[in-house]
């Protein structure tokens, strides 16, 4: 969702822009622009589409030749996509690009217009560039500062004062801005790809820092204008992460990835067989003191939660509320300081699990915060954190992510259920053990490639799909239709297998397939029912189950094979042909796996 970029240097200035641009396409965008200083003038070029044709349209109208200037990728929040409300905006004097909504934009529009301001673009973030113009006298920290008092919401902003060229001025709240420092050049960007070529080297702004970079220098002041020193932070990501390394997508990549993640999550928290949590200051005792666990959090993490809850619950046996995030924070929940809430973010900046934690510590809760971006809104705010070590995710549909997110729901139900007493020390290591095994288990599952590829085939065409399941196949289901529709396009809904026929039976033809996940043993024959009920109204049924068991035909017309380890941990497995199934769905139908249409990898508004 937007991406913002920023260089000043020695180099060509358009063209790393352009390139820091194109590593953030993942980010979802429908739009392009950047500005730069030409022989001491800010010259804008933006776009509707993609950045190929900002590209285009600089060759065009002209190479920009400068060394410092700011650019932008917008995903469209007020105004259509189009090349008048594209980023940057402002006038001869001051260009800004924005990341985030200005809540409060129609009033102070009406207060710019009765100041004989005249507005272009639907969009809030030239409400923005117009308030510094009206404030600006000569010094930008202060018309920044002024700006920032004035504007409710959310906003990374990027901007350029013509009276100051080669220098670039930038301030976050709630959208994420970092600033990289290299040799004698400095980035501001939305996140750490945008300039991992150049650098690992960055410092996170807190709210309303503003950073100035001159010279290759970055000078950070506080809300007060003053001066403050910033520990520098050094990105443990190289650039291979960020390349696709032979794989033809970048999902495909960090399907593939999953063995290793998992390792990367899971092995600094087992000590001595046991699963170990103190690092984020989850004692034993604190765990099995909470009274009621809430997980909130958005689309794959939250389906990550959905696992955690039936894990933790059954052999935990503490109460455990699943919530999308956008829901919880406007229901008023029921939360006390005996709880815990858990939010779970891939990117750590989804504005409403952000919102969440921040309702829940108002309401008095403990928060812990499952997230992979080091240094993240969520990981600063929550008060204990468990960083899930999955590196770099780009493709926009979550696979690697979601799989460590639940590694550590395994851990933390295992340490909790101990903790409580619900299980014993000797089941706590055999768990444990078995959860150790995953990695090995997933890189025999990884060579189901064939058949998952196979079983796309026969849905490529399918203008409807349903999943079904039971208890943790449910869960399973619900994150396998998500990542089918996601990047197939393909409308499908998952279904409690047990529940179908109160309903959406009536839509089973042959032209509508069935996927049944039923790894669960003790639910099996019962799921088996439910493909037998999709049979005989002549629906086709997908069977995904443990690879000993045979499945005969008028349960399913194919069957693809899981190995088997402990039922409980079976959902590590259960994801990769789902993700595989909906990938290459995706490949058949010629979509943009890596980049969906109108989708967003961190959703940092409402
Ligand atoms: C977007 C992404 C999803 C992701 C969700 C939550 O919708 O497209 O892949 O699951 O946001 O993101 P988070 O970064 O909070 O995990």
């Amino acid at each position: 969702m937007c991406g913002i970029v920023g260089y000043i240097g020695k180099k060509d200035c358009t063209k790393i822009l352009l390139d820091s641009l194109s590593k953030l396409e993942y980010r979802g965008y429908d739009s392009a622009g950047i500005a730069v200083f030409e022989n001491s003038e800010i010259r804008v070029e933006k776009t509707k589409g993609r950045i190929a044709q900002l590209e285009e349209k600089i060759h065009r109208n002209g190479w920009i030749n400068g060394s410092c200037g700011i650019g932008h990728t917008r995903w469209a929040t007020h105004g259509e996509p189009s090349d008048v409300n594209s980023h940057p905006h402002g006038n001869a004097n001051i260009s800004i690009v924005h990341n985030g909504i200005i809540e409060n934009y129609s009033k102070i529009k009406a207060f710019l217009e009765t100041k004989g301001y005249v507005f272009e673009s639907q969009t809030d973030t030239e409400t923005v560039a117009k308030l510094l113009d009206y404030y600006y006298n000569g010094d930008p920290i202060d018309a920044i500062r002024n700006v920032i008092s004035d504007i409710e919401g959310s906003y990374a902003l990027g901007i350029l004062f013509k009276d100051f060229p080669n220098k670039i001025y930038a301030v976050r709240k709630d959208s994420p801005l970092i600033v990289g420092v290299g040799d004698d050049e400095a980035f501001i960007a939305s996140d750490i790809p945008a300039f991992l070529k150049f650098t690992n080297k960055y410092y996170l702004l807190e709210t309303n820092e503003i950073v100035v970079l001159d010279n290759g220098k970055a000078e950070i002041f506080d809300k007060h204008g003053f001066t403050i020193q910033k520990e520098l932070m050094v990105a443990d990501w190289d650039m291979e992460a960020a390349e696709k390394g032979g794989y033809e997508h970048f999902m495909l990549k960090e399907i593939n990835e999953q063995p290793s993640a998992i390792s990367s999550t899971i092995s600094p928290r087992i000590a001595d067989g046991m699963p170990n949590l103190n690092e984020c200051g989850l004692t034993q005792e604190k765990l099995a003191s909470y009274s009621n666990i809430f997980v909130v959090a958005c689309g794959t993490a939250m389906h990550a939660g959905l696992v955690g809850k039936y894990v933790i619950e059954q052999i935990g046996r503490i109460p455990v509320t699943v919530d999308v995030a956008s829901e919880f924070r406007y229901r008023n929940p029921i939360i006390t300081n005996k709880d815990l809430v858990i939010v779970v973010s891939q990117s750590g900046e989804t504005a409403d699990t952000l919102e969440a934690l921040r309702l829940s510590k108002k309401m008095g809760a403990d928060t812990l915060a499952i997230v992979n971006v080091v240094g993240s809104s969520i990981s600063r705010e929550a008060d204990m954190v468990i960083y899930t070590h999955a590196g770099l995710e780009i493709s926009v549909a979550s696979t690697k992510a979601y799989s460590v997110q639940i590694a550590v729901f395994y851990l933390l139900a295992f340490e909790l259920a101990y903790a409580k007493g619900a299980i014993s020390k000797e089941e706590c290591m055999r768990l444990t053990k078995e959860l150790e095994s995953v990695p090995a288990m997933l890189e025999i599952v990884l060579k189901q490639d064939v058949i998952c590829k196979y079983v796309a085939s026969t849905l490529v065409n399918a203008e409807n799909l349903l999943y079904i399941g039971r208890g943790l196949d449910y869960a399973m289901s619900m994150e396998g239709s998500l990542k089918l529709k996601e990047i197939s396009y393909i409308h499908s809904e998952s279904y409690a297998a047990g529940e179908l026929k109160h309903g959406t039976i009536s839509l089973v033809t042959d032209a509508m397939p069935v996927i049944a996940v039923a790894t669960q043993r003790n639910l099996f024959d019962k799921t088996v029912s439910n493909a037998k009920e999709v049979k005989a109204r002549g629906g086709k049924v997908i069977f995904v189950t443990h690879n000993y068991i045979n499945v005969d035909d008028d349960v399913a017309d194919y069957k693809i094979g899981l190995p088997t380890i402990d039922d409980l941990l079976m959902p590590m497995l259960t994801v990769v042909p789902l993700q595989l199934i909906a990938y290459y769905t995706s490949v058949l139908r010629g979509n943009d796996v890596d980049k969906p249409r109108n989708l967003a990898k961190s959703v940092t508004v409402e």
